[in-house]
This record gives C-alpha cells, structure tokens and sequence, in this order.
C-alpha cells in the first residue's frame, strides 16, 4: 500500500529548466515597534514552466512574503529570486496576483475592470472589450458585464479578478489565498474554473497558489510544497501524480491529504509550543 501512496505522492527531485526559482531568499521584515524579522529564512525551490505549484505553511511562514518578492512588491533581504533566470526588479505585466480580497476598482464596471487590465498590460483599445467579454464569459459573468462590483457576491467578484488577470495573457499566476475568504461552494466552483483553465490551455501558465486549506492543494497542484514555521523554510514537497479532474474522495488521493495534514500539523505545533516555550 505504500508503494501505492508513493506513486502518487513523492519527493521529487527540482524541475530542469525554472520558470521561477528562488534561490537562499531571505526576506527580513521591520514592525511598527522597530523590531526586525526573518519571514523567510534561506528558501530555495523551483516552480517549471507550466507547473501549478501550492504553497502550505503555518500562519506568519512567509507565503505572502515570499509571493509578494515574486510579484516584485517586495526586495528580497539576501538570495534571488528570478524569473526565466532573471533577477525580479519590479512588477511586470508577464506577472498576475490574485488577493484573498479581489482588488476590483469599484468606480468601474466589472466589464471595465477587466479591460483596464488589459489597457494597462498595452492591448490595443479596439481588442479589448472582445478579449474582455470572453474572458467573462469563461467565468461565467457574461451577464453581469455592466454591474459595479459591489453588485457581485464574493464568489463572483473574485471570478470576475481570476477574469481580469487572465484576460492580461500573464506567464505566471501568482495567488495568495484566493478562495480563502470564499464559502464552500464559491470555492468548489472558482477551483473548478481555475482547474478548467490551466488543464484547458495550449500554453500552460505557472501557477502558484499558497492556500491554508490541503484539500485545496491537493486538488490543484503538481507539487505542493510545505514550509516550516516562521522563519519559513521548505520543509517537505510532494509530487501529485493523479490525472485531473480529481476526486478528493478516492482513496489515495484522501491518503496523500493525510500524510500533509499530518506534516503540517506537526510544524504547527511545534511552533505553537516554540512560540509558548519563548
Ligand atoms: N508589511 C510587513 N511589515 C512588517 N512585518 C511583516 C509585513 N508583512 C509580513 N510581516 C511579518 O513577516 C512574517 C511573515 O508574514 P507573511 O504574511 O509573509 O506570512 P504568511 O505565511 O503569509 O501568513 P498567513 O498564512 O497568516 O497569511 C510575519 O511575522 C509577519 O508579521
Ligand atoms: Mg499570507
């Protein structure tokens, strides 16, 4: 039976050719109250071309950190991070965040949001509103083009994000949680459509998602990657070999939930009993 588990989840060894790489990356932090901190401590990983990658860590391990490094929101301390083997100065339109909180403008339409997107990655103004309207169409908002986002329910305001940032065509989707303030079914349906369209497209975007939920995960990814505690390191990864769409309820997939869910609640509890312990 183990064997069984293990064609399905091992460690493997890194990617040959990275789209992302980070390389020793530490990222120092100050507080408000002068303190300094160490969010990430010498993490180095890999993330291929096309791969969908999910990140899991306790709270406060650096996945926000570290996205915000790779999106170029954030300089790292010392280590690199690169993109296609290229220091990340700044962010770039081959880039796109997904926030927990969808970012929408709410002065424009959700037609509007998703064009701005467009206009600000240098699409020319008589391509946009048919990009635009596809793109709502894939996520089922086609009907909801010309309302403000505050007329949207969560789900679909972070539908309507998910549209605009891949309307922009970018290489790589970053997300920080972005189904984690979602209910179940919002969430069951985004993962769905996030699903259909990396599994869908010719070219395979990068994507990497950190998510505190393992079901998630596991659904998604390639290869999820566990951080340890604060100051976050990679602590384990796993390659999920299962054929998409996935069944969370088959039996080896719910095993390799198990043996995550087992890990990471190990870290989280070392570091409850750390931080207890200081
Ligand atoms: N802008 C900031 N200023 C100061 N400290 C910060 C800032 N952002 C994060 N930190 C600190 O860096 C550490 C890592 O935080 P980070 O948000 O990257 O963790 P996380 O893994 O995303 O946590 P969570 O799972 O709760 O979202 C924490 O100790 C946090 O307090
Ligand atoms: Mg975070």
């Amino acid at each position: 039976m183990a064997d069984a588990i293990h064609t399905l989840a091992e460690r493997p060894s890194a990617p040959a050719e990275p789209k992302l790489a980070l390389r020793d990356l530490v990222v120092m932090r100050r507080t408000a109250s002068g303190e300094t901190i160490t969010a990430t401590d010498r993490l180095t990983f890999d993330v291929a071309q096309g791969e969908f990658v999910c990140l899991l860590g306790p709270s406060g391990c650096g996945k926000t950190s570290l996205l915000n490094v790779l999106a170029g929101l954030v300089m790292p301390s010392s280590g690199e991070a690169l993109l296609d083997g290229r220091p990340i100065t700044g962010p770039g339109p081959d880039r796109a965040v997904l926030f927990q909180e969808p970012a929408l403008f709410p002065w424009l339409s959700v037609l509007g949001n998703v064009e701005l997107g467009l206009e600000l990655t240098g699409v020319p103004a008589s391509a946009r509103r048919d990009i635009a309207q596809r793109w709502l169409a894939n996520v089922l908002l086609e009907r909801w083009a010309d309302a403000q986002p505050h007329e949207l329910s969560a789900g679909m305001r972070q539908r309507a994000a998910l549209a605009r940032a891949l309307a922009a065509d970018p290489d790589v989707l970053l997300g920080d949680e972005p189904f984690g303030a979602l209910d179940a079914q919002a969430r069951e349906l985004l993962q769905r459509e996030v699903q259909r369209f990396w599994v869908g497209s010719d070219d395979r975007k990068t994507f990497l998602f950190a998510t505190h939920n393992v079901r998630e995960a596991t659904l998604l990814a390639d290869r999820v990657l566990v951080m340890s505690a604060a100051p976050g390191r990679l602590l384990e990864e796993f390659r999920i070999h299962a054929p998409r769409p996935r069944d969370l309820d088959d039996v080896l997939i719910a095993r390799v939930v198990s043996e995550i869910h087992t890990l990471l609640m190990q870290e989280v509890d070392a570091s409850v009993a750390r931080e207890m312990a200081r």
